[in-house]
């Protein structure tokens, strides 16, 4: 049974799949190039607002890329990695480059990553896909991608991670009357590898700190994160909005190199493109069947250009500011 998503899913994995083709290209006078899905899923998605829609998965687009990754690692869960080593035998029968990794990749991702260097590869341009459901990522790995690469290598593993941040706490909506859940709250703290994240959770309780506000900083938080403990020389960052503008997640990517900046940016741009295109198009949906349930016919010429559904923008990208953060989170990430 496939998993069903909303577009922002669909979108998300095509702008993965545009930067991966550039980075290969770029890459091309390396011998290996190495791509890590640190939660690699299964290899069918289905659209939820068009079940006959499917799209394919990161791992397939990834073996797909050309030019040609040489060596991937396919990190899941122990439930769900036999079906998804089947089913890529099953599309890629013979090809030796990729291995499915079953189990937590918080635990394995150590001994995967000291496996790699033992192959001489931790020189090799590298790029790592990360894409959990909410915070079942632990900062240790985040920090262990950083450093797999061997001292002498100029750039670090390329990142791109996925940043659940409607998953916190308050901005979700539906726990105000809950509270602080703690296994959320630890597994907060795990993601970011601080509890500072807490001081924009009470802020926003006890002083009004707005949605909006609240999100914007859970997302500079991470980002500030990636840049200052990590080392990394830029992060950028897009808002994934639902059909009606809510927001759903961050993605956010982590470089040293100024192409990856540069390519990135026009691939989120893209990503914003479609996003609002998917958008139009399911609200031309929606109202069509609509009028078809009430069996009326359409009084208006629908195909008439003028009444074509006008794409609807509502993702927004950081992609050359740095995160700046408020003094009152720089002094709590002080007193650490
Ligand atoms: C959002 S889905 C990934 C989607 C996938 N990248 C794709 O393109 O279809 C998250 C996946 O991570 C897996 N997962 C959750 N926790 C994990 C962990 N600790 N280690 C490895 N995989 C995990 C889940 O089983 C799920 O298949």
């Amino acid at each position: 049974m496939n998993r069903e998503w909303g577009f922002w899913s669909e979108v998300k994995l095509d702008a993965l799949e545009r930067y991966l083709k550039r980075f290969t290209t770029a890459s091309r006078s390396a011998q290996t190039v190495l791509y890590l899905d640190l939660f690699a899923g299964s290899i069918l998605n289905v659209r939820r607002d068009q079940p006959n829609r499917t799209f394919e998965g990161s791992t397939v687009r990834a073996l797909r890329t050309e030019p040609a990754f040489t060596h991937l690692r396919f990190f899941e869960l122990e439930s769900k990695a036999e079906s998804l080593g089947n089913h890529l035998d099953q599309q890629f029968p013979g090809d030796e480059r990729y291995r499915v990794i079953p189990g937590d990749c918080n635990a394995s991702i150590a001994q995967s990553l000291s496996e790699l260097r033992s192959e001489g590869l931790d020189w090799s341009p590298t790029f790592a896909f990360i894409d959990p459901d909410a915070f079942e990522l632990s900062w240790t790995t985040l920090s262990s991608l950083a450093s797999f690469k061997n001292s002498q290598a100029r750039t670090k593993a390329e990142m791109l991670i996925l940043l659940s941040h409607t998953s916190i706490p308050r901005l979700a909506g539906w726990d105000s009357a809950m509270g602080l859940d703690e296994t959320l709250s630890l597994s907060t703290t795990t993601f970011y590898g601080t509890s500072v994240w807490r001081q924009i959770f009470n802020r926003r309780i006890q002083y009004g700190l707005s949605a909006n506000d609240a999100r914007g900083l859970y997302t500079d938080l991470f980002r500030h994160r990636l840049q200052y403990v990590l080392g990394y020389r830029q992060t950028l960052s897009i808002e994934m909005r639902n059909e009606r503008g809510s927001p759903v997640y961050v993605l956010v990517f982590a470089t040293d190199h100024d192409a990856g900046v540069r390519i990135m940016s026009s691939v989120f741009e893209q990503a914003r493109e479609q996003s609002a295109e998917y958008r139009a198009e399911i609200a031309d949906r929606r109202k069509r069947q609509q009028l078809d349930e009430r069996g009326e016919i359409p009084l208006l010429d629908m195909t008439d250009p003028a009444l074509q559904p006008q794409p609807i923008y509502f993702e927004s990208t950081q992609t050359d500011d740095e995160p700046v953060l408020p003094d009152w989170l720089m002094s709590a990430l002080d007193q650490e």
